[in-house]
């Protein structure tokens, strides 16, 4: 027995990056996983790599933004698989920039992507972790829930708020339902290769010179591997981690200077 057989785990932006990398690692332990995000080529490739060693998986195609839909799809597909007992909270971050430029409007979309729609997900998703006494909720956030990043105003802004989520949500959730944090520090997925490019034409250099300054801010002296995020979720979603609740870990090489 695997250490997640007979468990069914939806990861939430699975189609790449930490996403992907998180459900190939608890299909590895065992779980079956549904597999969501907008890009339902993406998340079938994903199933291939599921299904290529051994694992089990099915597509949930969905967008977070549109929430009636995501509804639909919850009550529906997903549903019609059975409760889940495992959900991994992840998407796509919202587009860098100062706080202070932010128009009214990404305020609206990163809360309704960040915030309404993991409500919708919790809602649907609860009664059947209730049920079967066991539920392990992880939210992938940032470092930036520790120590706010320059030039990701309204990102800082939500991962606070979906941090506060989580803790208030740890004291209400019934016993055997966990909720924790994940704040990746610089992990190499296309998201970081998006904002690597962003900050060289902001201060005129490669995007290879902003990769080089992130690596040295970093005690492990290199960027994080999907697979090494996707390692400590995997814990957290584990029968192991049955007394861990409400707790934000940061797997960052060492970056952040906080407590
Ligand atoms: N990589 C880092 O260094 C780093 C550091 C700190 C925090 N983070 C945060 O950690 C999370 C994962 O990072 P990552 O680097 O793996 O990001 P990524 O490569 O951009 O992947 C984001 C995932 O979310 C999905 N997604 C985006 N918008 C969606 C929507 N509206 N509905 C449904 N799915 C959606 C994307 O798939 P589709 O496009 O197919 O929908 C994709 O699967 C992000 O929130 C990121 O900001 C990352």
């Amino acid at each position: 027995m695997s250490e997640l057989s007979g468990k069914r785990a939806l990861v939430c932006g699975a189609s790449r990056g930490i996403g992907r990398a998180t459900a190939l690692a608890l299909a590895a332990r065992g779980a079956s996983v549904a597999l969501l995000a907008r890009d339902a080529e993406g998340l079938g490739r994903v199933a291939e790599a599921i299904a290529a060693r051994g694992g089990s998986a099915e597509v949930v195609p969905a967008d977070l933004d549109d929430r009636d839909g995501l509804a639909a799809t919850l009550s529906t597909r997903l549903a019609a698989g059975g409760p889940v007992h495992i959900w991994v909270n992840n998407t796509g971050g919202p587009p860098s920039g100062p706080l202070l430029n932010a128009p009214e409007a990404a305020f609206q979309a990163a809360f309704g992507r960040h915030v309404l729609a993991p409500q919708r997900i919790l809602s649907a998703l609860l009664p059947g972790m209730r049920a079967a006494g066991y539920g392990r909720i992880v939210n992938i956030l940032s470092t930036s829930v520790r120590e706010p990043i320059d030039n990701l105003g309204v990102s800082n802004l939500v991962r606070a708020a979906v941090a506060a989520w989580a803790k208030t949500l740890s004291r209400e959730l019934p016993p055997g339902v966990t909720i924790n944090n994940i704040l990746p520090g610089y992990t190499d997925t296309e998201r970081l290769g998006e904002l690597a490019t962003a900050a060289a034409a902001r201060g005129n250099r490669t995007a290879d010179a902003v990769r080089a300054d992130w690596q040295a801010q970093v005690p492990e002296g290199r960027l994080g591997h999907p697979d090494e995020l996707a390692a400590v979720v995997a814990f957290l979603c584990s029968p192991a981690a049955s007394y861990v609740r409400g707790v934000s870990l940061p797997v960052d090489g060492g970056r952040l200077r906080s407590m």
